[in-house]
């Protein structure tokens, strides 16, 4: 006999058909189709990741579950649904893109639904992703994780992207380790998901402020977490990987990948100048203070001394005060 759990999950997988059927197939997916297409997307793509379109119509899916024999009080667990005051079930994507949210064995689990035309934006959040239900819990869940996981495996690192369109972005031109949190933070769920499938880690966030904001916090949870090898992927500002790939071509975002990552310190190193002006004097000091203190968590001599090397270049001071302030720094945490 199905559980409720296996109740829930047929649902959801109903669902998927559904939105699928109609994105595809109908006249009524046919702009948000035409969205997709426009992106960039191919129809390849929109197939392996099961995109949909729930229409306006705020019944359909209701009546056809409904048809299908499920009862009332399943489909309120759904998360599917929002309840009107009178009791009655309305759907909540409406007018949305939807993009299934699977758990690790890739059953889906939520959506997330994403409004496309301009005039639309008024009505709700650009995304809208399922509530918290007996079977989504967004801080265990990271989108693509049940796909990335041979990917991670073969190439020993996982990507962590801000949004599932850059891990979609990525699929699509062969980079299929990458994985995504729901818009959220990371949390020490996803932080030990990731750990049981490799220990290193290429940070991807948005090049904007927002996402260097995240990249740093991110990168500060997985180093304490856990001992990944963590790198960054810095973008130029204002574009996401998305963008990145639509712009500059795939062969440049893997470019990227292979030869253009930021160490965790020098990523810091731009990090900690991004409001600051250094030609002020007592700003420059500092910068140089924070990044000298930053550099106490290098064990490496080597790497040290090349960071050493860069800052005494750009700011023209020698290599010897420099160590010598280090130095200092270095007995006063002993
Ligand atoms: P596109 O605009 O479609 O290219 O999406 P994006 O992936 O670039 O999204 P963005 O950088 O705006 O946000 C990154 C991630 O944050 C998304 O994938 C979502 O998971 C989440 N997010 C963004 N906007 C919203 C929102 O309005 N509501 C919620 N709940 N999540 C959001
Ligand atoms: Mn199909
Ligand atoms: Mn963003
Ligand atoms: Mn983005
Ligand atoms: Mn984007």
């Amino acid at each position: 006999k199905d559980s409720k759990k296996d109740f829930l999950l047929k649902i959801h997988e109903e669902s998927l058909e559904l939105f699928h059927h109609i994105l595809l197939q109908t006249t009524a997916g046919e702009k948000a189709l035409a969205y997709l297409l426009k992106r960039g997307l191919t129809q390849e793509t929109i197939e392996t990741f099961g995109i949909g379109f729930a229409p306006y119509e705020r019944t359909l899916l209701q009546q056809y579950l409904v048809g299908k024999d499920y009862s009332k009080e399943l489909l309120s667990e759904t998360g599917l649904f929002v309840e009107k005051e009178n009791g009655d079930l309305l759907d909540r994507f409406s007018n949305r893109i939807v993009f299934p949210i699977r758990n690790q064995q890739g059953k889906v689990v939520g959506f997330s639904g994403r409004l496309f035309e301009a005039s639309d934006f008024e009505t709700g959040p650009k995304y809208l992703n399922s509530p918290e239900t007996y079977l989504f819990n967004k801080r265990n869940v990271l989108f693509n994780f049940d796909k990335a996981r041979p990917a991670v495996r073969r190439e020993k690192e996982v990507i962590l992207f801000e949004g599932f369109m850059d891990v979609i972005a990525a699929w699509q031109v062969g980079i299929q380790n990458g994985v995504a949190s729901m818009g959220t933070s990371l949390t020490n769920e996803q932080i030990h998901m990731l750990g049981r499938i490799t220990d290193q880690v290429l940070v991807a966030y948005d090049g904007d402020d927002a996402g260097i904001e995240a990249a740093k916090r991110a990168a500060d949870l997985l180093i304490d977490q856990t001992d990944f090898d963590l790198a960054i992927l810095s973008f130029p500002e204002g574009m996401d990987p998305d963008d990145f790939i639509k712009e500059k071509g795939a062969p440049a975002f893997k470019e990227l990948i292979s030869h253009g990552r930021d160490t965790l310190f020098s990523f810091k190193m731009n990090y900690y100048r991004r409001d600051m002006n250094l030609k002020n004097e007592s700003e420059r000091l500092g910068y140089i203070e924070k990044i000298l203190t930053e550099m106490l968590t290098i064990t490496s001599a080597v790497e040290r001394e090349m960071y050493m090397k860069q800052l005494a270049a750009e700011f023209d001071i020698s290599i010897d005060s420099l160590n010598e302030q280090f130095q200092q720094r270095f007995y006063k945490q002993q």
